[in-house]
Order: C-alpha cells, then structure tokens, then sequence
C-alpha cells in the first residue's frame, strides 16, 4: 500500500464488530448507502467515504457499519451495483471473514423490469434475469424475454 493510501485509511477509525463494504465505485456510494436502507434512523455508527486513492481501482469508496451484518439480499443488491466491491466481517477488531461479491448468475426479486407490459410488473410477480454477459453488463427477463443493459438496471 502507498504511503498516501495508508494515510487515508487511518482517517476513518477501525471498528470493533460489523461490516466494512471496501473498493466500492465511487459513482454508486450513496446507492449502495439507500439500498442499504441506511438513513438518519439508524442508530448504529456508519461511516461512509468516497474516493479515496487506490492502486487497484483509481479511486473507490468505503461503507463501514458497527453491529451490522449484511442479509443474502443486502449481498445481492450490493453485487448488482457494485460488482467489484469486497465484503468484510469483522470481529473483535479482526477481519474475521472477506468475500468479494460477484454479480449473480440469477437475480430474484430485486430489480425492476424496463418492460412495463411485463407480467412483474402488470401483475406484480416476482422478478427474475438471468445474468448474459457480465462486461458489459447484459441481463434477460425470464418472462418477458427483455434484455436489459446496465444503464436500465433499477432497484426495487
Ligand atoms: N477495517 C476496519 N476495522 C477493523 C479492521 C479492518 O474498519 N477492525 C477495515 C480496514 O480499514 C479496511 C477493511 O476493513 O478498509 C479491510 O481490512 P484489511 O483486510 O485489514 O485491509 P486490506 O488488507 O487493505 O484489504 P484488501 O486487501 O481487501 O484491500
Ligand atoms: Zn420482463
């Protein structure tokens, strides 16, 4: 790690127990903060940074979340809109398990068909794509048979 990169994470604080969303692109933060459901409600300390230096991406962005730990779904959104971000659980201090998320060969539920004849969206089914391509991104309604590219992706 860089010197300046070093520097920049010790200007967040460590945290004891939770979950630390690291290499986040930087363009989708605060979605990633929405989707989470994260919002002046919540009581738990969240910290939330955005484009700081790294090697590997150029800039990124950083969630971290005390006493919190991501449900499969949380998982998934992040995933669709993030596909490079890494997951960390930490425990006492330690990292005690890190996952890079990876975009889903299927995607239930969680996403809006651009399709407004779809039956998902006339009747209120639940959604289902199968993931095509991953770069660029290109889905498929198993019900309508729509594709969909990355700039139609929506979040229910
Ligand atoms: N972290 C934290 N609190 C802890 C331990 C780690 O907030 N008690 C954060 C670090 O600041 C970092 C992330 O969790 O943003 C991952 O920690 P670590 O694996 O130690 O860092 P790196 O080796 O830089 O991670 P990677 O190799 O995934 O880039
Ligand atoms: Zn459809």
């Amino acid at each position: 790690m860089k010197n300046e990169s070093k520097k920049a994470t010790r200007t967040i604080s460590q945290i004891e127990k939770g979950t630390v969303i690291d290499h986040l692109n930087p363009r989708v933060v605060f979605e990633v903060v929405r989707i989470l459901g994260i919002d002046d409600q919540i009581e738990e300390t969240v910290t939330v940074g955005t484009n700081f230096q790294s090697k590997a991406l150029g800039k990124k962005g950083i969630i971290k979340i005390a006493d919190r730990f991501l449900t499969q779904e949380d998982v998934d959104k992040l995933s669709v809109i993030s596909p490079n971000a890494t997951v960390n659980i930490i425990e006492d201090y330690e990292v005690k398990k890190k996952f890079k998320v990876k975009f889903p060969e299927e995607v239930k539920a969680i996403l809006k068909c651009p399709n407004p004849n779809c039956v998902t969206n006339v009747e209120g089914t639940e959604s289902r794509f199968k993931l095509v391509q991953e770069s660029p991104i290109l889905l498929f309604c198993i019900y309508c048979e729509r594709y969909m590219r990355g700039n139609e992706i929506e979040i229910r």
